[in-house]
Parts: C-alpha cells; sequence; structure tokens
C-alpha cells in the first residue's frame, strides 16, 4: 500500500515537474502529515482580534481567515420592524462581544469565548428583509442561469450572518450563540462551513490553492486603494453574492495539466496568465501563441471574467467546501463563492452572464446554490448594525 501510494505521489510530481514538491510529496507518501515550512504559526493567533465597530462592517475587505460558517435565516412570520430591531440590537451586541474575546450575554459556555482569532461576524439582509419591515428592498435574487442547478436547501434567505475566524471551535461557538439568540425571530435557512489554509502554513502574501488545485485570487482587488471603489459605498454599505458552485473534481482529475490550464487561462503551478510567464503579469488578450492562437483562449475562464474598470471589479472572497462522499467514495466538494461588490447589477451580474454563456470551466463546475444579500454599514460604540436601515 505505501508503494503504491509513493508510487500514485511520484507521478503526481513527475506531472507537474517540480524537484521541491517530489520532496514533499514524498514526505507526506511516508509519513502521513506534511511539514509546514513557509512560516512559524504566529503564537498571537488565538488571541488575534478585528475590530467590530466602524462605518463599514469587518469580514469584508480584511484577509478571509482559515474557517467560515455562512448562516442564512428565514424571518418567522410577524417578524415586523419592531422585532428585527430587537433581534438586530442583540445579534449586534453578541457580535461586539464575541469578537472582541469576550462572552456574549448569557454565553453558555464563557471558556470558548476567549480566544476570538480574528473572528468577525457580518450581517447581511436578503430581499425578504426589508418588505418585512415595510422598506423597499435595496437587492433582488439573481435572475437564473442555463448553468444553474440549484437546491432550495443552499438557497435564498431573510439574514445571513458570515460568521470566520482563524479557529473551527471559535467559529462554532459564535454560530451557537447567535443563532440562540435569532431563535425568536427567525429559523435557519442553510449553513454552509468552508475552509481556507490555516495560518501559519504558507506565507500571507501567497495566493491560495483551491480544492481545484487552483491559485484562486490572483487578480482580486488589493489593498484599499483598489478595494474601496470596487466594494464600498458612500455610506458604508456594500452586496453580497454567495453561490455554493459543486466541483466536478473526478472529472476535473483526469484531465491534463495543459486542459486544466486551458479551461483556467492561467498555468497550474505558477498561476501566470498563459500569454506570460509570471503570476502578476497582466494577461494579454491579443497576444498569439506558436500556432497563431490566441494565448489566451476566448472561452477560458479568465478571458471571460476579466474586468477592467477598477469600479466593475468584485472582490472574490471563496471558501472551500468538502463534505462526505457518496458510498462510491465520489466527493461533494467545491466552493462557498462569496463575491462582494458595491451594486451586484452592476458588477457581478455581467460577470456571471459572461460565464454562463460560455465558460470552458462550466465542464467541471455546477452552481447549486445562490443567495444575494445587502450588506449594511458598520456602527459606532453602542449602536446597531442597520439601525441606518431600521432605525
Ligand atoms: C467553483 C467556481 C470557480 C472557480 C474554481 C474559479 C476559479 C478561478 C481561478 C483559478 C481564477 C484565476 C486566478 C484568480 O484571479 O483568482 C479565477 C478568476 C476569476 N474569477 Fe473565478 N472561479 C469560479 C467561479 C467564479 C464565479 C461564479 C465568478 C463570478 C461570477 C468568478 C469570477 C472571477 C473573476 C472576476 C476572476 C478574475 C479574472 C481576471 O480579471 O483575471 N469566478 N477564478
Amino acid at each position: 500500500m505505501l508503494n503504491r501510494r509513493r508510487l500514485l505521489g511520484g507521478a503526481a510530481v513527475a506531472g507537474l515537474g517540480t524537484a521541491a514538491g517530489a520532496g514533499a510529496v514524498a514526505a507526506l507518501a511516508g509519513h502521513g502529515s506534511p511539514v509546514p515550512t513557509a512560516v512559524a504559526t504566529p503564537l498571537d493567533t488565538g488571541t488575534a482580534t478585528v475590530a467590530f465597530h466602524g462605518p463599514r462592517q469587518a469580514g469584508v475587505s480584511d484577509d478571509p481567515p482559515a474557517h467560515a460558517a455562512f448562516v442564512a435565516f428565514t424571518l418567522h412570520p410577524g417578524t415586523d420592524r419592531r422585532a428585527l430591531t430587537r433581534m438586530l440590537r442583540l445579534l449586534s451586541d453578541d457580535a461586539a462581544r464575541l469578537t472582541q474575546g469576550a462572552p456574549a450575554l448569557g454565553d453558555t459556555d464563557a471558556t470558548l469565548a476567549v480566544l476570538p482569532a480574528r473572528l468577525t461576524v457580518t450581517f447581511g439582509f436578503g430581499p425578504g428583509l426589508y418588505p418585512a419591515a415595510g422598506l423597499e428592498a435595496p437587492v433582488a435574487d439573481l435572475p437564473p442561469f442555463k448553468i444553474d442547478r440549484l437546491d432550495r436547501r443552499w438557497s435564498g434567505g431573510d439574514l445571513l450572518l458570515q460568521i470566520c475566524a482563524d479557529d473551527p471551535l471559535t467559529v462554532a461557538h459564535t454560530q451557537r450563540m447567535l443563532i440562540k439568540d435569532a431563535r425568536p425571530f427567525a429559523a435557519v435557512r442553510w449553513v454552509q462551513q468552508g475552509f481556507r489554509r490555516s495560518p501559519g502554513v504558507q506565507a500571507p502574501e501567497h495566493t491560495q490553492r483551491n480544492v481545484l488545485g487552483q491559485l484562486d485570487g490572483t487578480a482580486n482587488p488589493r489593498g484599499a486603494a483598489e478595494i474601496d471603489p470596487a466594494v464600498w459605498n458612500p455610506d458604508g454599505s456594500s452586496t453580497l453574492v454567495v453561490r455554493r458552485i459543486r466541483a466536478e473534481i473526478e472529472k476535473w482529475d483526469i484531465l491534463s495539466v495543459a486542459d486544466k490550464e486551458n479551461a483556467t487561462g492561467r498555468r497550474l503551478v505558477s498561476g501566470a496568465p498563459l500569454s506570460g510567464t509570471a503570476e502578476r503579469d497582466e494577461p494579454n488578450f491579443t497576444a498569439l501563441d506558436e500556432s497563431g492562437l490566441p494565448a489566451m483562449p476566448d472561452y477560458s475562464h479568465v478571458t471571460r471574467a476579466h474586468v477592467t474598470d477598477p469600479e466593475l471589479k468584485i472582490l472574490r472572497r471563496p471558501y472551500n467546501y468538502d463534505g462526505m462522499p457518496n458510498a462510491a467514495g465520489q466527493p461533494d466538494a467545491g466552493l462557498i463563492f462569496a463575491a462582494y461588490q458595491r451594486d451586484i447589477v452592476r458588477q457581478f451580474l455581467p460577470i456571471q452572464q459572461r460565464l454562463a454563456e460560455r465558460d470552458l470551466l462550466n465542464e467541471w463546475i455546477t452552481p447549486i446554490g445562490s443567495a444575494v444579500f445587502a450588506i449594511p454599514p458598520g456602527c459606532a460604540e453602542g449602536g446597531w448594525i442597520g439601525e441606518q436601515v431600521l432605525g
């Protein structure tokens, strides 16, 4: 068995052609656990905090922590503007405390609150929350796309709590406290749990790989100068689209490296566009390859998704998911694709329409859930999320 695993490890590395990779994979095959070499985990990972109060909500432009739970609720019939206000005051107070490492009021296990590990709680208001409060909704569900195979189980929602932290126990405790306090006002509709690389596993400036093995996030806006015009409205509000996208990984596995690269438009190992040599090279959509064809295929994901206007870009903040395989051992994995932008119709929709119409990657990915939320501005100390909308 060990020999067979060694052999398979060796074969995979031969495909990638990296000697350093060969060492790492051989170590993995022989000992079962790779030793992280990139950076040491800082000792303050557990006590690190992200400010809750401020004009904009946390959990959007800050670096995504390793674990996330997206919790969507359906309001109970009769949860009106007054009830919503009570609920949001309560949940804001919980989030303000828990994110700073303090127990929530009535916390059933205060010992679990002391390591926030960069905990953020981000509130999103779905299209149904506004009419319940007698208001007109600023967001609407996305139109259907021909690639969609949506399951109600992963779609819609009147309220979203996006809970992120570098530790899964912190996320679990926060999720439990918030759901408990929301219970009189709303029912849980769906929960999606996801993960990224843990802190210390690789240097933070390196782009992460997703469950398909692709470097994911290269062309994302970076820093306030790029993020602000794409994500934040002057009043501190934003919007969020959450799509659960299943990866047909076993079909993807049998592709050659060249086929995977053509589908994405970037090299698998370096992340460089097929028209360039380094990850940060700008893709050149007019460059031709040796055979006279466009170096960036016009059906590749990057070619179809590319946006040049800084105000029309989106901020992708995806998490991987990996559920229970079926009885045949086929994986249930993919992305909880979360994208923030000022305006869904102006920014997200045209990209999604181009991808739905023609994107080679569609052969190996299937949207199975979809939800949209308005992200209200943040609040000052003593305030609550939603006060500008409902107050
Ligand atoms: C499972 C689903 C998806 C996978 C595996 C995936 C993967 C990737 C990869 C590997 C890249 C290139 C590296 C990078 O810039 O991050 C990329 C770029 C991008 N993707 Fe996706 N993606 C998925 C879904 C989507 C969706 C649903 C949208 C929006 C509707 C989207 C929008 C973009 C954009 C805007 C870029 C940057 C293009 C550029 O300007 O270079 N992706 N994606």
